[in-house]
């Protein structure tokens, strides 16, 4: 079996962050900051440290602000220079990715991620690509992608970052139906979309990490929708199941669901404490609390 290396991801950025209103009115969700980096920044950087070439923006409505981010700001970047601010110069050239690198494409409207992810179809073409939710936000060294790579490299198919989660929560998630598992990857013969507690094979569960085959846009070309009448991307992946191998990696780190006002706010609190800049002062703070 030859294993092509994945040079390719795929953000999808679309989605109307509905849980997040109002700050999501007039501003992606994905350009809210955790401590002084946006979401998706984060997920770029993750990416790259993970060896990706060329990433891919699905982005909708209202989401220029994402493609801004990732320009060149010329006029900004003189200003720190010309006032000798070369920290906050260094800050903002180190997110810029070389010309060509990024490209844009739309999700005209939000039918769900396996939509989003189907409309990156033809910039990706033939090959494995990865795809990052910026919501997901993920603390670990080396990086959560950087290990599924390591993983992939070795056993190929598509490879899913997963955890554990409360059988109360098996609803919120894609579970994986486990049919080998070793303690660090689970083999699934299946997936189901968002089960309730009652009936999910298991508690493991897919999270916005994912390492994927393009086989899967065939499946994806059906637009079918699924749970909550959204085209799900999880119905797909199990329709290729048999034919590509699937497996979740329990990766090293803590992960934050930043798409809800808690894990977003204990995201700041974690990787506020894991600067060494801040960290003393917030423990303070946090303390006086
Ligand atoms: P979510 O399920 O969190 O949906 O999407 P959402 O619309 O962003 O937020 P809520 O649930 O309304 O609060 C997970 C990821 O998939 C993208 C989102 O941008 C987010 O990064 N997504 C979702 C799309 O790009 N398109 C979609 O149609 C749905």
């Amino acid at each position: 079996m030859t294993i092509k290396p994945v040079r390719k991801a795929v953000f999808p950025v679309a989605g109307q962050g509905t849980r997040f209103l109002p700050a999501t009115k007039a501003m992606p969700k994905e350009m809210l900051p955790v401590v002084d980096r946006p979401l998706i920044q984060y997920a770029v950087d993750e990416a790259r440290d993970a060896g990706i070439e060329e990433f891919i923006f699905v982005t909708g409505r209202a989401k220029s602000a994402i493609e801004d981010h990732f320009d060149r700001s010329s006029e900004l970047e003189r200003s720190l220079e010309e006032r000798g601010k070369l920290d906050a110069l260094a800050s903002i050239m180190d997110g810029v990715l070389e010309p060509g690198q990024i490209s844009y494409t739309r999700q005209q409207q939000p039918l769900g991620l396996g939509h989003a992810v189907w409309c990156a179809r033809n910039l990706v073409g033939d090959e494995p690509f990865a795809v990052l939710l910026a919501d997901d936000l993920i603390l670990a060294a080396p990086g959560c992608l950087k290990q599924m790579v390591e993983t992939y490299n070795r056993i190929g198919g598509n490879v899913v970052a997963v955890e554990d989660v409360p059988r109360e929560h098996t609803d919120r998630y894609g579970i994986l139906d486990v049919s080998n598992d070793d303690g660090k990857i689970a083999e699934a013969k299946g997936l189901v979309e968002k089960p309730a507690p009652a009936d999910a094979p298991s508690t493991l569960s897919i999270i916005g990490r994912y390492i994927l085959q393009p086989e899967v846009f065939r499946e994806l070309d059906r637009q079918e929708a699924g749970v909550g009448g959204e085209i799900q991307i999880t119905d797909a992946i199990a329709r290729t199941i048999g034919e590509v191998t699937f497996n979740g990696l329990r990766f090293d780190g803590r992960r934050f669901d930043c798409g809800n006002q808690l894990g977003f706010i204990e995201a700041n609190i974690a990787f506020g404490l894991a600067r060494d800049d801040i960290s003393r002062e917030l423990r303070e703070v946090l303390k006086s609390y």
